[in-house]
């Protein structure tokens, strides 16, 4: 609105501020969603397709925060809207896989440690249908008891062998998210493992430990698990800006060659943001870079059989 006031000195125009007044909205309060019910497996929905040969795979990588449960969840949810039958076996106290998933662990009666040391079945602790194609074993903070608790027990490093060997023809795919050590947790799953997983964070040192790895894995193959192989190396937090980012994947690719994924997972505040809404990627945040880079993923894990 422009109101002309004459003076005796000079035409000045003046702009009036019009003031609208608005009702305030309520700000917007982001809260996770409620934590899903506690399901077994008599409340699990139908399998419609047949079930390929399982493969068990290992999430694996003694470095903490690579990017391990990050992986295991939105691998395991990308694989399963792609219609598999998936388990997530979360073998870390820390059970960032369970919460990550939106299970309440105060909630959870049986957990994998029952399966390891209290000969519960494993059918028996699985939480079906979290996600659309995806079942959950989950880890509670009594797992934190076992590495201890094994040590004096007969056949310590085959326990989750022979519970997951029960679940063959039932699931397309077995991932197992391992602890940050290389302990008889990490053990157990190189002994249940067909295949590893290694998930490598693009920073300084991204591959200090590998060695080590490397040789668990040797040890174990030559002794308890012959056909123990590399499935895969997946790059984690990749910053296409930063040259570090860049050097890391030729590093890793000149190290370990075809077995590294060509997709590479970018770093993204919604991939943190995910777990504390106990969702995957896909449903967080599905049409963003996150999701697609693990549904690409995905894609290639199908391809590689
Ligand atoms: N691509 C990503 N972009 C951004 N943040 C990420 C990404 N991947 C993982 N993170 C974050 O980095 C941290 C470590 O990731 P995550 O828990 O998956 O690693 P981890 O290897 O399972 O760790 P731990 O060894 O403690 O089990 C978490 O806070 C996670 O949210
Ligand atoms: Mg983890």
């Amino acid at each position: 609105m422009r109101e002309q006031h004459q003076s005796v000195e000079d035409d000045i125009v003046i702009d009036t501020i019009e003031v609208v007044e608005r009702e305030a909205k309520p700000p917007v309060v982001e809260r996770a969603p409620e934590p899903k019910p506690i399901k077994t497996l008599k409340d699990k929905a139908p399998v419609t397709h047949v079930v390929g040969q399982t493969k068990v795979v290992a999430i694996i990588n003694q470095k903490g925060g690579v990017g391990k449960s990050t992986t295991a969840i939105n691998l395991s949810a990308a694989l399963g809207e792609l219609g598999k039958q998936v388990l997530l076996v979360d073998l870390d106290p820390q059970g960032n896989s369970s919460s990550g998933l939106g299970i309440e662990k105060s909630q959870v009666k049986n957990c994998v440690y029952d399966v390891l040391l209290s000969d519960v079945p494993i059918e028996d602790v699985i939480i079906p249908d979290v996600c659309e194609g995806l079942d959950l074993v989950p880890a509670t903070i009594n797992l934190a008891g076992a590495e201890v608790e094994l040590v004096s027990e007969m056949a310590r490093e085959n326990r989750l062998k022979d519970a997951v060997g029960s679940l063959r023809g039932k699931y397309d795919y077995v991932f197992v998210d391992c602890p940050p050590s290389l302990g008889l947790l990490t053990v157990n799953a190189l002994v249940a493992a067909d295949k590893l997983l290694i998930p490598i964070q693009c920073e300084f040192y991204a591959l200090e430990g590998v060695t080590k790895l490397l040789d668990s894995m040797k040890r174990v193959k030559s002794r308890l698990n012959p056909t123990l192989d590399i499935f895969g190396v997946l790059l984690t937090m990749y910053d296409g800006r930063t040259t570090l980012s860049k050097q890391v994947v030729e590093e890793v690719r000149g190290y370990f060659g075809k077995t590294v994924f060509s997709t590479l997972i970018p770093r993204t505040v919604k991939l943190s943001e995910a777990p504390s809404f106990g969702q995957p990627i896909t449903q967080y945040d599905p049409a963003g870079k996150g999701a697609q880079s693990y549904m690409s993923l995905a894609k290639e894990v199908v391809q590689r059989g």
